[in-house]
């Protein structure tokens, strides 16, 4: 099929999982804000977000872009390899107008990819996997918590760890990387855009993927010294 087979058809399964991804990171930073004012109302979306039919429906979907997402960039990583060559190895300098994260989005993804192992780890594992097994409660430190304590898990990790927070950090900063050239390069593939519009797009990208990664880098912060809001 033309979307398995042909290049093009590979970098619009990218492009589209892609957009999706960056719509889900969307979702899931307004979400974690509700935690800085009110653990309790985090507490809720955590409960509503749980083992239900309709979450976990969504949380399949969401496994299945991101597999999709990482199994089209090997193979088109693969392929850009082999058609480049021996280039590559030759220690040329980067093209100009060439940013430094598109040459790099592969192994930003697999750094990206190695934090959503260890955040899904630390949160989903022990709260909707935890519930779908039939736990009631679940072991957090010295405490047994119910797997909808998202607050708790917060407060857990974060308040004051300047480790865990320094990781997250770093993960929104690969993040960042590479959603500014992904954003604009999905808007080109989909045909989006023309001569004057991609440097916009690059523009407002920039400023739209700034605010996602910025806001969730704020946002630790404030869970590393205040924790979770008492409202
Ligand atoms: C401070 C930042 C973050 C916090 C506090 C946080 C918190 C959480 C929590 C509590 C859950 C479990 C929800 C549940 O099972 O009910 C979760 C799940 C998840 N998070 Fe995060 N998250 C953060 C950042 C991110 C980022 C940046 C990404 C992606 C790049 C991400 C990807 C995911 C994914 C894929 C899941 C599993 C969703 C599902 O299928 O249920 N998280 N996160």
């Amino acid at each position: 099929m033309w979307l398995c087979k042909s290049s093009i058809g590979k970098k619009v399964v990218m492009s589209v999982t892609g957009l999706c991804l960056i719509f889900f990171v969307t979702f899931h930073l307004s979400m974690n804000t509700a935690a800085i004012f009110s653990g309790k109302a985090y507490d809720e979306i955590c409960a509503f977000l749980g083992a239900n039919w309709y979450a976990v429906v969504l949380s399949i979907g969401l496994a299945a872009i991101i597999i999709i997402h990482f199994l089209y960039a090997i193979v088109l990583t693969a392929e850009n390899r082999k058609a480049r060559g021996d280039k590559r190895y030759l220690g040329q300098k980067r093209p100009k107008g060439v940013d430094w994260a598109s040459q790099n989005m592969f192994v930003l993804g697999i750094i990206i990819v190695l934090f959503i192992f260890l955040h899904l780890w630390m949160f989903w594992h022990k709260m909707m996997f935890a519930e779908l097994m039939g736990e009631s409660l679940v072991p957090l430190g010295n405490e047994m918590v119910t797997p909808h304590s998202g607050a708790a898990f917060i407060n857990y990790y974060f308040k004051g760890n300047w480790f865990i927070t320094l990781i997250y950090l770093i993960w929104f900063l690969a993040l960042w990387f590479h959603m500014t050239h992904g954003f604009w390069s999905s808007i080109q593939t989909l045909g989006w855009s023309n001569v004057v519009w991609i440097k916009r797009w690059k523009v407002i990208c920039t400023i739209v993927t700034t605010c996602l990664c910025g806001w969730f880098a704020i946002i630790t912060i404030i869970f590393f010294i205040n924790g979770t809001g008492n409202l």
